[in-house]
This record gives structure tokens, C-alpha cells and sequence, in this order.
């Protein structure tokens, strides 16, 4: 018998690169469909609606298990959970596992082809990586809030009285570029070490992703720079494309050459 594709012939654990395992002629319309509910660009209405359809394809992907983390779920406890809830598990890791990571590669990219002294940064002294992942996490701040919050007490905030109760939600890109926290926070200093930020939020819901995160991007910058010694934009930043407004910030087109 064939071992499944998330298993190793060792027979570790090891999920199909995509996770979720959409089917390739599916793939441009679920990832048009994927990036509705987060376009800020669109009424409510319609982000509501794109948040449904979404959730409706993952139910359909769950009831018909595949290979991937979200098929094992389904085959190991599909008993244990209903199908919404493994939707909506699914659901939480292609927004805030693959959203998260892949815009910010892509805007990563952007920042060094924009800063090119601090491409040369990360290109002459990769064993910096960690540090400059840091500054660009915390000056890209691709998820723009935390998830909200609500008050459990009277609260004094900002010379602002709150009453319990109330809904809060902390901007995270105001608190990352706020300069009474960091000093000269929209310059782009891949060398000057972050002294901490807020990009993967803060307290009981900090980003479970992060480690997974800091890898890939830890991983993924510094290889995109071996690989490809001439990367340039392909007529200078002409075509580049950025998400209108959104919860989790990205580029829709960034034509680059090498
Ligand atoms: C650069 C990439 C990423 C960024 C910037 C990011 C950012 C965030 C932020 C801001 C939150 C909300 C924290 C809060 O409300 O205080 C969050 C939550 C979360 N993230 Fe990430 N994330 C990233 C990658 C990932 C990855 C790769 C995964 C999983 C594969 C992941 C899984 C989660 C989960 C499950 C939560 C909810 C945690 C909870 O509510 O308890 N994230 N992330």
C-alpha cells in the first residue's frame, strides 16, 4: 500500500506542501475567492458574502478528505469535530498561516528592491537573517490589528475612559511605527536590531504561527537573494500592485527580472 502523501517513508508526519490541498484547477478562483473577505475595498455585504463561499468550499474539501493536514484532520477526528468546525479550522490556517507568510515574502521582496543598500545587507551577511526579519516584521506589519479585545473592567486608555465591556481593537501598525517606542520607525535599518515589536500581537492570542513564521521567512529571504543574484524590478516600480486597503497587507502584482 502507497503511504499517504503526509506521511514520510519514515512514516513521520510530514504535510503535503499546500496543507489544505485544493485541487490545481481549482487554484486561481479559491485564491481570488480567499482574498475577498479580507478587501476592505468591499461593502460589508459582499465581504460577508466572499467569508460564506469560502467557508462553503472548505466544507467541501473536508467532506472529501484528501492528502494534507486539513484531509488528516478530517480522516483522524472528522468524529470528533463537525464539519464547520473543520471548516473553520481550515479556514484559520489559510488566513492566518498562509496569507500572513506569503505576503509578507512578497512584500519583503518589494522593501529590499526598494532599499537596495539593505538588499546588500542581507545579501553580504545572511547569518544577520534573524534580526533583519525582525525590522521587517515590525516595519511591514502586514496584519494590521490584533483580533479584538473586550473589557473586562473600567479601563483608563489614552486619557480615555472605557467601560467594561467594550469592544477594543489595538492597531498594530500604529503601535510598531509609534516613534515614542522606536526611534526613526519609518526608516528601514535591516542592521540596527529590533528591541521587540508587536507584528505577531501581543498576550493570550500572540500568533501561534510565529516560530513557523520567523522560519520561512528566516529561510525563504535569504535563498531568494542566492538564487537569483540580479533580482531587480522589471521597469522600476511601475508595475507593482498593492492590495487596496485591507486586514492583512500585500501586493497583487509585483513584475521583477534577474
Ligand atoms: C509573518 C507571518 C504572520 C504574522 C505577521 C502573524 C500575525 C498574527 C497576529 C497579529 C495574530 C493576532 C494576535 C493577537 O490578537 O494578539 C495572529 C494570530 C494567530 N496566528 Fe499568526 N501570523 C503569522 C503567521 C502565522 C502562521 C504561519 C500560522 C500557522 C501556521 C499562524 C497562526 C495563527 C493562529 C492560529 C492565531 C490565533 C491565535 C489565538 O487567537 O490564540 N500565524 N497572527
Amino acid at each position: 500500500m502507497t503511504a499517504p502523501a503526509y506521511l514520510s517513508r519514515q512514516g513521520e508526519f510530514h504535510p503535503d506542501p499546500s496543507l489544505l490541498v485544493v485541487p490545481p484547477e481549482d487554484r486561481e478562483r479559491f485564491q481570488r475567492l480567499a482574498g475577498r473577505p479580507l478587501d476592505l475595498s468591499l461593502t460589508p455585504e459582499d465581504r460577508t458574502t466572499a467569508f460564506r463561499q469560502v467557508r462553503a468550499y472548505m466544507a467541501g474539501l473536508v467532506s472529501r478528505p484528501g492528502p494534507g493536514v486539513l484531509g488528516a484532520l478530517a480522516r483522524e477526528h472528522g468524529d470528533e469535530a463537525t464539519v464547520d468546525e473543520l471548516a473553520a479550522i481550515g479556514h484559520l490556517m489559510l488566513l492566518a498561516g498562509h496569507e500572513t507568510t506569503a505576503n509578507m515574502l512578497s512584500l519583503g521582496t518589494l522593501a529590499l528592491l526598494r532599499h537596495p543598500g539593505q538588499m546588500r545587507v542581507l545579501r553580504e551577511r545572511p547569518d544577520r537573517v534573524d534580526a533583519a526579519v525582525e525590522v521587517l516584521l515590525r516595519w511591514l506589519t502586514v496584519v494590521n490589528a490584533a483580533s479584538p479585545r473586550v473589557t473586562t473592567e473600567p479601563v483608563e486608555l489614552a486619557g480615555r475612559r472605557l467601560p467594561a465591556g467594550e469592544l477594543v481593537l489595538v492597531s498594530l501598525s500604529a503601535a510598531n511605527r509609534d516613534p515614542a517606542y522606536v526611534r526613526d520607525p519609518g526608516d528601514l535599518d535591516l542592521t540596527r536590531g529590533e528591541a521587540g515589536h508587536l507584528a505577531f500581537g501581543h498576550g493570550v492570542h500572540h500568533c501561534l504561527g510565529a516560530p513557523l513564521a520567523r522560519a520561512e521567512l528566516r529561510i525563504a529571504l535569504p535563498a531568494l537573494l542566492r538564487r537569483f543574484p540580479r533580482l531587480r524590478f522589471a521597469d522600476s516600480t511601475a508595475g507593482v500592485r498593492l492590495r487596496p486597503g485591507g486586514l492583512v497587507h500585500g501586493v497583487t502584482a509585483l513584475p521583477m527580472a534577474w
